[in-house]
């Protein structure tokens, strides 16, 4: 990717986030609603389970406030956690909820510039709602394997699979307008209308490349071991609307590394 392009998406990402991080949790619905949160604690229960390793060390990629992080916590296999995001603000809305952990670690970097420092790897990598915000995410997760134990899984959440439909297009539209109007407070409304995500959200207005991804996982003879499609979306009504559209809107992967 041209340089130039690389750093306007993360700058783009530096203010997406800087400006939404305090509000972050709310109006992320979409992520932060019952079935979505327990679908996401299931698929981390079972990629626990797969690993099958006493003492797990983690690397949650793009944390922001804590979505996975928290959940990898709960689980009494994990046996430590490195949290990288490129942004402060985020990072500060996680540190208030971990208080102080000390199987916790923060750092606040570009992953792509933590990953080639990196020397040692890690059991189970995460990365959630984070690919599609990254300058060539191809790259990134090239790096990712790298850092990815034998016998360890990589999990990906929350990405977009590209598939469209006028049902789908009109759905989303309802779904955002009805979420931001009648259920935000004015100020939260105000700040997120404000928002551009042209550059920070990169890939999803230049079509993901899921099928690249899943076949470039395949060819290095890596096993996908959990693969889902659904539709993600802020009220509950078109939650359950969603089963009867047969395009989706998002997908979770998950790679196991073998021994
Ligand atoms: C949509 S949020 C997802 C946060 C969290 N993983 C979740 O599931 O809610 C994307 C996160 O990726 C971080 N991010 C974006 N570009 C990054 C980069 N190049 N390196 C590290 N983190 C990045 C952002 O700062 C933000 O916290």
């Amino acid at each position: 990717m041209d340089p130039k392009l690389s750093q306007k998406i993360i700058t783009a990402n530096l203010e997406l986030h800087h400006k939404e991080a305090q509000y972050y949790d709310l109006i992320h619905r979409e992520i932060f609603n019952p079935e979505e949160q327990s679908l996401i604690s299931h698929v981390l229960a079972d990629a626990i389970e797969i690993i099958n390793m006493p003492s797990i060390s983690a690397l949650d990629i793009g944390a922001g406030t804590g979505n996975i992080t928290l959940k990898l916590l709960d689980n009494k296999n994990i046996g430590s956690i490195v949290v990288v995001d490129l942004s402060k603000e985020m990072l500060e809305q996680l540190q208030f909820k971990l208080e102080s952990n000390p199987k916790v670690k923060i750092v606040n970097a570009d992953i792509d510039s933590f990953l080639e420092a990196q020397t040692k790897g890690f059991d189970l990598i995460t990365i959630s709602s984070v690919l599609h915000h990254l300058p060539d995410y191809f790259e990134t997760t090239e790096k990712i394997l790298k850092k990815l134990n034998a016998g360890g899984a990589l999990l990906i959440f929350h990405e977009p699979t590209g598939q469209k439909s006028k049902l789908l297009e009109i759905i989303t539209w309802l779904d955002s307008r009805l979420f931001v109007n009648l259920l935000l407070p004015p100020l939260v409304k105000e700040v997120i209308t404000t928002l551009d995500h042209s550059y920070s959200d990169y890939h999803v207005y230049h079509d993901f490349d899921l099928e690249g991804l899943k076949k470039h996982f395949e060819n290095k003879g890596l096993e996908i071991f959990y693969f889902n499609q659904h539709n993600v979306f802020s009220l509950g009504i078109f939650r359950w609307l969603a089963r009867l559209i047969p395009q989706k809107n998002n997908f979770i992967l998950g790679i196991k590394k073998l021994k």
